[in-house]
């Protein structure tokens, strides 16, 4: 088939080089030609394992190329949405500019029968509204959310845990014949993930929209939840770790997205349960949501009891301390520094009175451009030479593995703040430092 992906970020750049590895031929568009000239050179813009070699692999086949002119999606059997929609800067609700911009552009290359996919993540009723802007078209909006985590974004591609299509459907909740014939459309797009038994939920667009937000609200709950016991074990000498342990046996419960630690950031969960609420507001039902209030409170706290922690195992005061932060993007894989909470609280602490000096093993570029006043290292070690605080920010596999004895050669203070609950206390003790972390005692 061929395929069109208007914006070439974590997620379309990804999207474009998947459905081409699928066997389609993609056209990925974006208005960055920075972004534009790398995807076409095989280069990816951005840190995501997996995908310099995935653009590689299907550049030599020519299935795959990039444009910044949105007339170049002209011919294309399907048109994916995937466009940034961040939340409004001094308010909750989602901007959707770029929504909007992406589809009135691609209004005149488009035929009837044509179908465009939306992708992107918006406040329910947006699709019944980007469909009434495509009627005179005859072409048919599909929403097809995405769940792809950055990081997994190649595997959650290829392989995804589930596809969600919301039809036009008439009054009494039918797909509509025009639903119908893109539903055709879609499931030949993503052949190869039905054929290994994908699940597949047909709906209509509003269920389709409440998906993702309904899930990203679920995984952001999980996590709060885990960081509110995080915070009576502080109270009481529990260790957070043990308990998610014995509470995730349950199936009903499961381990994952139960570590404590430092709260969730990124380019979507925040930013999702915000726009939620706002929405809810709107459609006059934010007491259903009253609890996200609550969910993202809770998340915000974690990055101020870090701070609190430092000072504490600094005798009271960080003015003038030395810390030395390891991670800035808001997760380990990636390079994003979007909301991150290791930078949150760099910032924090620098703001305080603290010398802070920040390392990421692929995020430092991206940190330097938001946050010039930062100072950066290139290593952990370089990080932490002469600080008498190192504060675990981003769990990045090596910092997990550090070894505490050569760690404390550098430091001035062996004093470790785990935000990330991912070392081990009685080697860090044995080795002479003083561990402090999130809901351990
Ligand atoms: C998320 C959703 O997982 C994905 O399905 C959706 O499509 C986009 O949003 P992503 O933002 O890539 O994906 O990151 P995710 O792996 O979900 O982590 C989000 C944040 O939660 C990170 O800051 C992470 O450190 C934090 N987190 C995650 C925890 O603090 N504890 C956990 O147990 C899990």
């Amino acid at each position: 088939m061929r395929v069109s992906v208007i914006g070439c970020g974590y997620l379309g750049a990804v999207h474009a080089a998947a459905m081409a590895s699928l066997g389609h031929d993609v056209v990925g568009i974006d208005v960055d030609a920075a972004k534009v000239e790398a995807l076409a050179a095989g280069r990816a813009p951005f840190y995501e394992p997996g995908l310099p070699e995935l653009l590689v692999e299907v550049g030599a086949t020519g299935r795959l190329t990039f444009s910044t002119d949105l007339a170049d999606a002209a011919g294309a059997d399907v048109h994916f949405i995937c466009v940034g929609t961040p939340q409004m800067h001094g308010e909750f609700r989602a901007d959707l500019t770029y929504v909007e911009a992406a589809t009135a552009g691609l209004l005149p290359h488009l035929r009837p029968g044509d179908v465009v996919a939306g992708k992107s993540t918006v406040p329910v009723g947006t699709a019944e509204r980007l469909a009434e802007q495509l009627t005179s078209t005859g072409a048919t909006l599909v929403w097809n959310p995405e769940f792809l985590r950055e990081g997994f974004a190649v595997q959650d591609t290829l392989h995804p845990d589930r596809l969600v299509y919301g039809l036009p459907t008439d009054d009494l909740g039918v797909a509509t014949p025009e639903g119908e014939a893109a539903r055709k459309v879609l499931d030949e797009v993503y052949a190869a993930p039905l054929a290994d038994d994908t699940p597949l939920v047909v709906t209509d667009y509003a269920t389709a929209q409440l998906v993702k937000v309904a899930a990203n609200s679920f995984l952001a709950t999980k996590i709060s939840f885990i960081n509110a016991m995080a915070e009576l074990c502080e109270a009481t000498g529990a260790d957070v770790t043990r308990l998610a342990d014995a509470i995730g046996y349950d199936a009903r419960i499961g381990r994952r997205f139960l570590n404590a630690g430092l709260g969730f950031g990124g380019g979507c969960l925040p930013k999702d349960i915000r726009a939620f609420m706002a929405r809810a507001g709107e459609l006059g039902v934010s007491d259903a949501l009253g609890f996200l209030r609550e969910i993202d409170s809770i998340n915000l706290r974690r990055r101020v009891r870090v701070v609190d922690l430092a000072r504490e195992v600094c005798d009271g005061s960080i003015v003038g301390r030395r810390i030395a932060v390891l991670g800035a993007a808001f997760k380990p894989d990636s390079d994003d520094i979007r909301d991150s909470p290791a930078l949150s609280v760099a910032a924090q602490m620098q703001l305080q009175g603290a010398h802070v000096t920040v390392t990421d093993p692929q995020a430092i570029e991206n940190a330097r451009a938001k946050w010039p006043d930062l100072r950066f290292a290139s290593s952990a070690v370089e990080a932490a030479r002469d600080a008498d605080v190192v504060l675990l920010a981003t769990e990045w596999p090596e910092y997990r593995e550090l070894d505490p004895a050569a760690l404390g050669e550098v430091v001035a203070h062996r004093r470790m703040l785990d935000g990330r609950n991912v070392l081990d206390p009685a080697a860090w003790r044995a080795a002479g430092w003083t561990y402090r972390a999130l809901g351990r005692p």
